[in-house]
């Protein structure tokens, strides 16, 4: 099987190797076991963030927010928090930056249930202010484990809170649009969409920059393809039987 038959959107995940045999998701497992081990442990992340008690932020909260999408997305895309809307609802990215957001994915031939959308804090901050620390910190566990649980090959970050994971330190302003190699992952820092939307000179740098996704993607499948065949063709084929 050709690399070109896995085209973005429309085969969201490379599901042969190229000897034509099924990808594995872990020893002796086939891509719809994978598909349903990673939804059952997000369903689990679910169930757990909903009523979690472990930061102060979970006096306030109407609903909290654990994340959506295709529980085997490629692109993983990583907010701040829960807004008013989204506190409402118990949905992501559902407000104005939601539907600009949106807009951003469609720029990269996405939609919204080709990737996860998840925030670093589950439960909305009073007043939309920004996250504590400790706040992060007593969250962190649950992003980790979603993280695991998808395996995205690219990881977006919007805004500075997501991006201190992976850049502490860093200024958004430097870096964005420039992705980072985080073992098999791409790490892609963006300015957050509720920024941008209303900042002309930052709509038009985050609209270039997810214009560049599809190219991000196909850098790090072809990453992946390398460490695959580096680990031998055996490794894959031993599952079989
Ligand atoms: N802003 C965020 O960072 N996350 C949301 O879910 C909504 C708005
Ligand atoms: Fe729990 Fe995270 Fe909500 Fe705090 S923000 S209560 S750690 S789910």
């Amino acid at each position: 099987m050709s690399r070109a038959t896995v085209a973005l959107g429309a085969s969201p995940r490379l599901r042969y190797t190229r000897s034509g045999l099924p990808r594995r998701h872990g020893l002796g497992e086939t891509v719809a076991e994978g598909e349903e081990r990673s939804s059952e442990a997000l369903d689990q992340v679910a169930a757990e963030v909903r009523v979690c008690p472990k930061c102060e932020l979970s006096r306030t909260r109407t609903h909290a927010v654990p994340g959506e999408g295709d529980p085997k997305a490629r692109v993983m895309l990583i907010g701040e928090g829960p807004g008013w809307h989204e506190d409402q609802r118990g949905r992501p990215f559902i407000g104005n930056a939601g539907k600009f957001l949106g807009e951003l994915l469609a720029k990269a031939g996405l939609s919204r249930e080709d990737v996860f959308i998840t925030n670093v804090v589950k439960c909305r901050p009073p007043g939309n202010r920004d996250p504590l620390p400790d706040e992060i910190a007593a969250c962190a566990p649950y992003l980790e484990r979603q993280i695991a649980a998808i395996d995205p090959e690219v990881i977006v970050t919007l805004g500075r809170f997501s991006m201190a994971r992976w850049f502490p330190g860093e200024r958004i302003s430097r870096i964005h649009g420039q992705p980072k190699r985080d073992g098999k992952r791409l790490i892609v820092p963006m300015y957050h969409p509720a920024a941008a939307l209303h900042q002309g000179a930052l709509r038009g740098a985050i609209e270039d920059d997810f214009a560049k996704l599809p190219k991000f993607l196909a850098e790090a499948e072809r990453e992946r393809e390398v460490e695959t065949e580096r680990a031998g063709p055996a490794s894959e084929q031993m599952t079989l039987f």
